[in-house]
């Protein structure tokens, strides 16, 4: 079974154990209550280095004052079997808040550009308190590898820059998005979806699918490929947040995909209370 740390002393010994014995370390951050989106990162990381270990925590300077902090799903003993079954040799789970920020705890961490957009729009000060936990489990695991879902898109490009910037050289791997079998995207939140709300957020992948379509049939503005996804949401009833065409790297919007550009479709929209995000590319990838 795996390690179980639960304190930044114990994280130090067990890393500096693995050093002494030249193991290579990948790192795969979450918030837990996990699915096979999770697993999927922890598998490769297996692939890529010899020892894995799994954080898991609900970093309360990345939710907003209404946002889902008190109830967001959790299943501890569950989370300790899945990545048992995955490969993973140890699990971080902080005791509490207190753990990564103690008392008089004042350094965080601002990825100006890529933040600007999307959800960092949407949710100010989100961008920063992601930016800053996984800067904080970088530095304190110093893994070779760590591993991250293009199912948060912005949140990878993100952490491409915080890692490039300040000098972290870890290499970065996106994952593909994992789906249920339907095409929903795999997420935690998910739980919160009545079986109608779930139903209704099909929506999401139906349109970024149609969008995609389009493409390959020579549509090329960003207008059509847009509205294919609207379309969808407002079939469904689903209140958008965004529906945006950007470039893939930079994020900025794009007007048209051009010709080998990378590009990328990314969604927001409201199920009922719960906000779900999808993304797929567009061209050029
Ligand atoms: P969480 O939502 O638990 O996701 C942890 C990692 O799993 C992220 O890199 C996310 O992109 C990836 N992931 C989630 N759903 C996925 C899916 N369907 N397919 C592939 N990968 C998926 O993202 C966070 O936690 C937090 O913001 C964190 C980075 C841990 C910082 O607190």
């Amino acid at each position: 079974a795996p390690a179980v740390l639960r304190t930044v002393a114990e994280v130090k010994d067990w890393t500096a154990g693995l050093r002494r014995e030249g193991h290579r370390l990948a790192l795969v951050p979450t918030m837990g209550f996990l699915h096979e989106g999770h697993l999927s990162l922890i598998r490769e990381g297996r692939r890529r280095a010899d020892v894995v270990a799994v954080s898991i925590f609900v970093n309360p300077t990345q939710f907003g004052p209404k946002e889902d902090l008190s109830r967001y799903p959790r299943d501890f003993e569950g989370d300790v079997a899945r990545c048992t079954g995955a490969g993973a040799q140890a699990i971080f789970a902080p005791a509490g808040p207190e753990v990564m920020y103690p008392r008089g705890y004042q350094t965080y961490v601002d990825v100006t550009d890529v933040s600007q957009g999307l959800c960092g729009a949407r949710r100010p000060g989100h961008f920063r308190g992601v930016a800053t936990v996984v800067t904080k489990l970088l530095a304190l695991f110093r893994p070779e590898v760590a591993l991250f879902g293009e199912k948060d898109y912005q949140q990878l490009q993100v952490i491409r820059a915080l890692n490039q910037d300040l000098h972290l050289d870890v290499d970065i791997v996106g994952m593909p998005t994992v789906r249920e079998a339907d095409g929903l995207a795999m997420s935690s939140r998910n739980a919160y979806l009545s079986p109608e709300e779930r139903q209704r957020a099909l929506a999401l992948s139906r349109g970024l699918k149609a969008a995609q379509a389009l493409l390959r049939e020579g549509t090329r503005e960003s207008g059509p490929l847009v509205g294919a996804v609207r379309r969808e949401l407002e079939a469904a009833g689903l209140r958008e947040d965004y529906v945006e065409l950007v470039d893939a790297d930079r994020l900025t919007p794009l007007a048209s995909v051009a010709p080998g550009q990378p590009a990328r479709l990314l969604v927001a929209a409201f199920s009922g209370t719960t906000r779900l995000i999808d993304n797929m590319p567009l061209g050029g990838e």
